[in-house]
């Protein structure tokens, strides 16, 4: 698969397989967000990595309290992706940081895709709820919750996005 086609692929899935997914996999997927740029190589992240069928529910729960992401009950592995203190040269502010998360986030879709694997991000979460499951301390910033699993369904939706035109302007 080229850089190009995977990008392609990965799409958001709200259709999972109870089908459960190797920590080895996992661990590829952080590695990737391990290796992701950040401001000042800050690398402003921690992932917690849920693969176990009655803590993966509890989380499925946190993401649903919304009304949104009922989609999540049969979600095999969550990863909560936390940011951390960026620690940036000449004491700069912590203004790169979520953007860094963001970077890194992506990263995991992608290893994922590539893994065969599916995912969707997460923003809608009770995440005093998922603190308190997770037994993270009352500080810990989450950001995301990534749902990761295999789709029941691996054809690809067409792409609903702006034309380049409104989101380009090309100087040359
Ligand atoms: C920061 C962020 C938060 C999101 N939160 C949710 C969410 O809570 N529930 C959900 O089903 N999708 C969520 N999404 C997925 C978006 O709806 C999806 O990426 C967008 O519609 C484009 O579709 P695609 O991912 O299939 O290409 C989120 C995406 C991002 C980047």
């Amino acid at each position: 698969m080229s850089f190009f086609e995977l990008i392609n692929k990965r799409e958001s899935c709200r259709d999972f397989m109870d089908k459960k997914v190797d920590k080895e996999l996992l661990v590829k997927c952080i590695d990737a967000a391990r290796l992701s740029p950040s401001a000042c190589n800050s690398q402003p992240w921690s992932f917690v990595v849920v693969n176990n069928e009655e803590k993966s529910l509890l989380v499925a729960k946190c993401t649903q309290t919304a009304g949104l992401n009922k989609f999540t009950n049969n979600v095999p592995a969550f990863i909560v992706i936390c940011e951390e203190e960026a620690k940036l040269i000449g004491g700069v502010s912590q203004k790169y940081a979520q953007g860094d998360v963001g970077i890194a986030t992506i990263n995991i879709c992608y290893a994922a895709t590539e893994l065969g694997l599916s995912t969707c991000i997460m923003g809608s979460v009770d995440r005093e709820k998922l603190k308190e499951i997770l037994g993270l301390t009352e500080n810990k910033n989450i950001r995301l919750v990534l749902a990761v699993g295999y789709a029941n369904n691996d054809k690809v939706r067409n792409k609903v996005r702006k034309p380049i035109d409104e989101i380009m302007t090309y100087i040359g």
